[in-house]
């Protein structure tokens, strides 16, 4: 387990782009940006100002054009496919499509992310996927199908999926979007708890205002800039 203190992402100046050429145009200001373990973080923003973009550089899924971004102390501008791959391990995404695969049963779908990881026996990846199938109240529905479960369910299954392999970092983009009020609280509060146990820290992007007081800390992006950021400290 990381200490308290642990910085897990640490952002400096970036800048990004989109576009070519003459249709090229910045999306990403000079974004600074501290998350340490256990921390939950807010992220809020209109719609384009750029969340979902910063969202993926974080996560390593696009390259950092501009600037230094580091997870665990690792930069990844310049960083090699493999790098990035490794990166991405210890990391669970949680998006607003849940994207699970509608031929594997809940339990597989959380089991899926087990084995894209290591080499963990059969066995105890699927004990593993259970467990934590039940840690988000599915136990009794480790062999339905997505297509058989709720929408607040399968989100509960996209969460199981991207806390089973117990990452450093959960990058949550609108993950209570499609859902009503009391399954969307039931899922943040869901994913605080597992957080809170697990000591990763949490980037989620929100529109919901009901959730806000999970956060630790709330911040705002407009046109591409933070504009509040309390924890940047130099
Ligand atoms: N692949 C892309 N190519 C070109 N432009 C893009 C691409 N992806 C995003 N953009 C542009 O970048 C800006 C930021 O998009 P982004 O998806 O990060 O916004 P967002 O804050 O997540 O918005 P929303 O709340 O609607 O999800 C938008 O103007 C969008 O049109
Ligand atoms: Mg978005």
């Amino acid at each position: 387990m990381s200490s308290s203190s642990e910085i897990v992402v640490l952002a400096r100046n970036i800048n990004h782009y989109f576009g070519q050429k003459l249709l090229r145009s910045q999306i990403l200001f000079d974004i600074n940006l501290v998350i340490k373990s256990g921390e939950i973080v807010i992220l809020t923003g209109p719609s384009g100002s750029g969340k979902t973009t910063l969202l993926t550089l974080i996560g390593g899924l696009r390259s950092v054009q501009e600037g230094s971004l580091k997870f665990l102390g690792w930069e990844l501008r310049g960083a090699s496919n493999e790098q990035l791959v490794k990166v991405r391990r210890q990391i669970g995404y949680i998006f607003q499509a849940h994207n699970l695969l509608d031929f594997l049963t809940a339990r597989q779908n959380v089991q899926m992310s087990l084995e894209l990881h290591r080499n963990i026996p059969n066995l105890e990846a699927r004990l593993k996927s259970e467990a934590m199938l039940h840690a988000v109240k599915l136990g009794h529905k480790v062999n339905y199908y997505p297509t058989e479960l709720s929408g607040g369910q399968k989100q509960r299954v996209a969460i199981a999926r991207a806390l089973v392999s117990q990452p450093k970092l959960v990058l949550a983009d609108e993950p209570t979007a499609a859902l009503d009020s009391k399954s969307g609280r039931d899922v943040v509060t869901l994913m605080q708890q597992l957080a809170k146990e697990q000591g990763c820290a949490i980037l989620m992007v929100t529109h919901d205002n009901r959730v806000l007081d999970i956060a630790d800390r709330i911040i705002r992006i407009e046109d591409g800039r933070l504009i509040k950021n309390q924890d940047f400290s130099g």
